[in-house]
């Protein structure tokens, strides 16, 4: 097994296709043995910056290097790069052993040493005694943990992986999403995962890179890219969000911002560093479902640090382990609530007048670019 992955370096790396620009220049740098993963929507540049790592892709400009040297001009299969994709791509007509040895034969392997590192691999994702199996009797499941064992079995430092588990059921998906990860603490190579489901990135991986329209809007830990969202778009593609327009914004002292939303909603948020004041249309203050309180009717008194809307209930959604409530501030605007629930909390039903609280440091004001 390698001893580490290999550190992954991009700079400026950019994709056009003609008019079509692909990826932005686009420069990042992932740290040896890390899990990164890259988020997006469709179309937003993910398996390109993949395919260009790859080799698949030749990027119109720029810089790729793993462990110093420049890949740019290599052939792909000199990159010592694993690729695992959704559709397994594995041979159909040969057994579960042929199919993990195909790469260490392509590498003219003596016999014995393919047997002996099949069978360890076979192993490492809990085949065992499978290798004369079919592809065909094989489950979903099973015929992935193949296609992870081929793309592994000659020691790449870098793993690629492109929705390697979107053809797989929710349950199926969540167990591979454990397997995986064992399997990366196992061969420790650098894994650049692409998804587009923001749970399972954020289940899995050390840091991620959100992409939209063929650039990384933002990277780092999930934590903090849930936490600190540079913009709108952040916010709301990581978890939900409530998202209000501002009108204007001004500092209040101690961090904080007052901020008017319209409707004689004025709310207090936790303001960048050194921000000033901010006029109407380019901010947006952003509160996390979780973080809100609700209560019956209408509070009246001084309430420490917090802020409080008046609403209606409009919806009630009652899911395993949550409440999630939708509730509306006026004609054009409502609030998502959730609330972990328990067997003593008392449950609004529509039409109920409640009021929400929350503390201004769970307040973000955040541009909407
Ligand atoms: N061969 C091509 N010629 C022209 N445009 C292309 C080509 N390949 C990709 N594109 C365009 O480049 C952009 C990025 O595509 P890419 O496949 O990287 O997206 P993605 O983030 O992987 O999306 P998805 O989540 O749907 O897989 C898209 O707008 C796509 O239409
Ligand atoms: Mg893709």
């Amino acid at each position: 097994m390698a001893d580490h992955g290999a550190r992954l370096v991009l700079r400026d790396v950019a994709k056009r296709y003609g008019d079509v620009t692909a990826l932005e220049p686009t420069s990042i740098e992932i740290e040896p043995g890390e899990f990164f993963s890259l988020i997006g929507p469709s179309g937003s540049g993910k398996s390109t910056l993949l395919g260009a790592v790859a080799g698949f892709i030749p990027p119109t400009g720029g810089h790729i290097e793993i462990d110093g040297d420049d890949v740019v001009s290599m052939p792909p299969f000199r990159r010592n790069i694993g690729m695992v994709f959704q559709n397994y791509a594995l041979f159909p007509h040969m057994s579960v052993f042929d199919n993990v040895a195909f790469p260490l034969r392509l590498r003219k392997m003596a016999a014995r040493d393919v047997r002996e590192r099949v069978e360890r691999m076979l192993a490492t994702v809990r085949l065992p005694d499978m290798g004369k199996r079919a592809i065909g009797q094989l489950s979903g499941g099973q015929q992935q943990r193949v296609a992870l064992a081929r793309a592994a079995v000659y020691d790449p430092r870098i793993l690629l992986m492109d929705e390697p588990l979107g053809a797989l059921d929710k349950n199926l998906r969540e167990e591979m999403q454990f397997e995986i990860k064992a399997f990366h603490r196992q061969i420790r190579a650098t894994i650049l995962y692409v998804t587009h489901d923001q749970d399972e990135a954020a289940t899995m991986s050390d840091r991620i890179a959100i992409m939209n329209g063929g650039r990384i809007i933002q990277h780092g830990r999930p934590r903090e890219l849930y936490e600190h969202p540079r913009n709108a778009f952040v916010a709301s593609f990581l978890g939900d969000a409530n998202l209000f327009e501002v009108d204007a914004a001004s500092p209040a002292g101690d961090g904080l911002a007052r901020v008017d939303i319209g409707g004689d909603v004025a709310l207090k948020a936790a303001a960048p560093p050194g921000a000033g004041a901010v006029g109407g249309g380019s901010h947006v203050i952003c509160v996390r479902p979780e973080s809100i309180a609700i209560a019956e009717g209408t509070l009246t008194g001084e309430v420490a640090c917090s802020n409080r809307i008046g609403g209606t209930v409009a919806d009630a959604v009652y899911t395993a382990g949550t409440v999630r409530y939708r509730v509306k501030l006026d004609e054009a605007r409502s609030v998502t609530v959730r609330l972990a629930s328990q067997r003593q909390v008392e449950l609004f039903d529509v039409g109920r007048p409640v009021t929400l609280t929350w503390p201004a440091a769970d307040t973000l004001l955040i541009p909407k670019e």
